[in-house]
């Protein structure tokens, strides 16, 4: 069985996640969490917003996931947010094109190539159709947009789509959020939400879905002066594998500390190299393997519409290399568009210290001049003669000044253009602040962290399976269970169970067959403590604790067990110094 194969076993039967609607035959790439999935989920995201939000000083918002057709007009996602999708001639499946690509042959991130050259592969190679094994060879490589369609209220005149990233729902919010921020850059919007894409093949369990969670930072900085508190990562060692070696013949992953990583210009934006050392760290928090674990950079051909540099977060199951983690620097990409499209301003006013004193040149074209000599042209001459001034004032030195409209160039004498150049005193500028994106796959990292902490072990000469997933994060924090259901042993557990759960931990009682299967089944979710109470348990208000990883067990007063629960969980204390 394959890593991806036991552990879409374990996690049915235990109750992490389960494909939705099986009773109606389910829809591929939609997914139910179940109750160990649902406490994990929620551990993984308060991790998150412990790290991304709380520590950082940033801001959480809870956007719609449905949204108007303006705004994904506006993003780029109507044009530009497809897959690559080729449909077999014999029996109509259809499959991602890149994705084929890669299973058959030794290209990696055929995502990167153009559609002609994938159509090109497929023919060379032959690769046939993974549904009826028919020849794909010649059949076209399409784009197929992702985003699902909806109209919003009845009728068709008002379409929607459900967001394919959250990251929008900040974006088009910049003008309202900004003003929270009393417009004062840096600052960061953070959201955990639902996002949908409509996959051409979901696959690999929560790997490839139609419906995710992300956790997305959106951190507005301004370009020119601000800067990353460095200082604090840049010892972060980070295993970094960069376009440039992923195209050498001999290239693999470097080991760079952030700091290194930044002054050889291997990581170019010192926002992004300082989102990678605070990651590094919280994988580890959350128990991702760091043996099983780079960071990738995007080849050129693989960058989204708006990125103008990413680098992913990937993590190897089953030899496979699964991206958890975008971290993207989008420039101004979308607060630009989002202006453009909706001639709001999506920009910050950046007051000066002191009020500065420019030379402005300016234009005042004579329209009675332009208008007859160049008709319906000539807003679009005067446009041009006032952008001219801004950017280059000495083309006005000389009797005629030339300017370029679609193509065509019209020259005015400078006397009609009424140039000058004018003294004024500013108090500031207005600035639009780039975005840094750390955008995370919540279900890829609970499928990432699962697999890495999928143990097997042998227990007194039984095979055995556990979770050893970090306390903080594990479903359960601990199982209590009455050795036997007689002599007050049950009513004595069930107190116990009931004051830790009001201490806050997370409890499950369990009463039911032999005392070594009970350890089973909380080992198989990863409880990293349980505590049995026996017959001594009632007689000296003793009870023993036992831990997960190594089974040890050892006995300890009901006094303050609430606080030696949590100390151990918190990593404040040792079983052993128990
Ligand atoms: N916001 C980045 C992404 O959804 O991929």
């Amino acid at each position: 069985m394959s890593e991806g194969e036991r552990l879409t076993e374990l996690a049915k039967r235990r109750g992490f996640y389960f494909p939705a609607a099986g009773a109606y035959g389910g829809a591929a790439g939609f997914w139910t969490y179940g109750p160990q999935g649902a406490a994990l989920k929620s551990n993984v995201e308060d991790a998150w917003r412990d790290r991304f939000v709380l520590q950082e000083g940033h801001q959480e918002i809870s956007a719609p996931d449905v949204m108007p057709e303006a705004v994904f007009e506006a993003s780029g996602h109507l044009d530009g947010f497809d897959d690559m999708i080729i449909e077999c001639g014999e029996c109509g499946a259809t499959h991602r094109a890149d994705h084929i690509v890669e299973d058959n042959t030794d290209i990696e991130e055929a995502e990167s190539l153009p559609n002609e050259d994938v159509m090109d592969i497929i023919a060379d190679h032959d690769i046939a159709c993974p549904s009826c094994n028919a020849s794909l060879a010649g059949e076209p490589v399409d784009n197929f947009n992702l985003m699902f369609a909806t109209n919003i209220g009845p009728g068709t005149s008002s379409p929607g789509y459900l967001r394919p990233e959250t990251a929008q729902g900040i974006f088009v919010e910049f003008p309202q959020l900004s003003e929270y921020a009393r417009n004062q850059l840096p600052f960061g919007v953070a959201q955990i939400g639902k996002a949908y894409r409509n996959e051409i093949s979901p696959r690999k369990s929560l790997v490839r879905v139609r419906e995710f969670t992300q956790a997305e930072l959106e951190h507005f900085v301004d370009p020119e002066e601000d800067e990353p508190p460095l200082a604090d990562v840049e010892d972060v060692t980070l295993p970094l594998y960069s376009g440039e070696s992923q195209q050498a013949a001999d290239g693999g992953v470097e080991q760079l500390t952030v700091g290194e990583a930044v002054d050889e210009g291997v990581v170019t934006s010192d926002w992004v190299a300082y989102y990678l050392g605070v990651a590094r760290d919280w994988y580890e928090r959350i128990g991702i393997d760091m043996d099983r674990f780079r960071f990738r950079q995007h080849l050129p051909g693989e960058l989204a519409h708006y990125a103008a540099d990413c680098w992913d977060a990937e993590a190897e199951i089953d030899g496979d290399w699964i991206e958890i983690t975008g971290f993207a620097y989008r420039g101004d990409y979308d607060l630009q568009k989002h202006a453009e499209h909706s001639g709001e301003d999506y920009t910050v006013f950046k007051q000066y210290d002191e009020p500065v004193t420019v030379e402005r040149p300016t234009v005042d074209p004579d329209m009675s001049y332009l208008g007859p000599e160049f008709g319906g042209d000539a807003q679009s001459v005067a446009d041009a003669l006032e952008a001219l001034a801004e950017r280059d004032p000495e083309a006005f030195e000389g009797e005629d000044v030339t300017v370029e409209v679609d193509g065509e160039a019209y020259t005015v004498p400078v006397e009609e253009t009424d140039f000058s150049v004018e003294t004024v005193t500013e108090n500031g500028e207005h600035v639009r602040p780039h975005v840094v994106e750390p955008s995370f796959g919540v279900g890829r990292l609970i499928y990432t962290m699962l697999a890495h902490a999928y143990t097997e072990d042998e227990v007194d000469g039984e095979e055995r399976t556990y979770l050893d997933l970090p306390p903080e994060q594990a479903p359960t924090t601990v199982g209590v269970f009455p050795l036997m259901d007689k002599d007050g042993m049950a009513e004595y557990a069930r107190e116990i169970a009931s004051a830790l759960r009001e201490a806050g931990h997370s409890v499950t009682y369990d009463d039911s067959g032999a005392i070594g299967r009970r350890y089973r089944r909380q080992d198989e979710i990863g409880t990293p403590y349980c505590v049995t109470v026996d017959y001594e348990s009632v007689e000296e208000d003793t009870v023993t604790v036992r831990e997960r990883d190594s089974t040890e067990q050892k006995r300890v007063s009901i006094d303050g067990l609430a606080e030696t629960i949590a100390r151990l969980t918190e990593g404040e204390t040792t079983f052993d110094d128990l």
